[in-house]
């Protein structure tokens, strides 16, 4: 694609496991934008709380979590065999560690602190002030960067979904159990698009693509085409 179109921004939200990472992993690649996983830097929060003995099932100390915001450094760093950037925590690799189902099980919780959010959203407009970005996650389109020229909104059954996240696991030779991830899955879902601060929602000018009954490749040429035709217009 010409690389002389004015740079854009591109949201992805939606609910989790309906392919947004790759999707917009493969669009940034292919426009040549940058790539931001957000979920991913809640994810990192994540970790950071359950290795302080902030978060466990019997408790949730926010108070000493949000007086330690600043002691969380996150870093992407471009990781050129695998093509994207790995998520990084005070200097370490975390980008295995943030996808274990333990991670997925505290993550919505943390994702409800409104200093947390403040934290990562400020971090988020700065990668993206340039534009020339595609950034997946919850709040993008109706928080992070309302202006953004192209909103996508993906959905899919929640079973499908699962399925799919069961496979991803079975993929890398680890253990899962579809109950389990679907019971994630679901109540991920829920904490999501209900809590108070910045809830999971379609904003009106987003498209949605419903991923139930359609490939990666089916909806990535989607995607492709939503951010053609925008480029096209800004051209225009
Ligand atoms: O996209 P993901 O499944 O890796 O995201 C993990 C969690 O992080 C998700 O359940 C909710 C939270 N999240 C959020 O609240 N806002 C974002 N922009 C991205 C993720």
């Amino acid at each position: 694609m010409s690389t002389n179109s004015p740079k854009i921004t591109i949201a992805i939200d939606g609910y989790s496991s309906t392919g947004k990472s790759t999707v917009a992993k493969r669009l940034a690649k292919e426009l040549n934008y940058i790539y931001v996983d957000t979920g991913a830097m809640y994810r990192a929060v994540t970790l950071y709380a359950l290795q302080q003995n902030y978060i466990t099932k019997k408790k949730f100390d926010k108070k000493s979590l949000i007086k330690n915001l600043s002691a969380i450094k996150l870093a992407f760093k471009y990781n050129k065999k695998l093509g994207f950037a790995e998520m990084f925590l005070n200097g370490k690799n975390i980008e295995e560690a943030i996808r274990s189902i333990r991670v997925s099980n505290f993550v919505s919780p943390i994702a409800t602190v409104p200093e947390v959010r403040k934290y990562l959203v400020k971090i988020q407009r700065k990668i993206g002030k340039d534009k020339g970005v595609v950034m997946d996650g919850r709040d993008i389109g109706s928080v992070v960067f309302p202006d953004a020229e192209l909103k996508i909104f993906l959905t899919a059954d929640p079973k499908i979904r699962a399925e799919r996240r069961l496979l991803e696991f079975q993929e890398k030779g680890l253990d899962a159990d579809f109950d389990i991830i679907y019971n994630n899955v679901v109540e991920r879902d829920e904490i999501d698009s209900t809590r108070a601060d910045s809830p999971l929602i379609k904003v009106a000018d987003a498209i949605e693509i419903d991923a139930s009954n359609i490939n990666k490749e089916e909806q990535f040429q989607q995607v492709l085409n939503l951010a053609k035709n925008t480029l096209t217009k800004q051209t225009s």
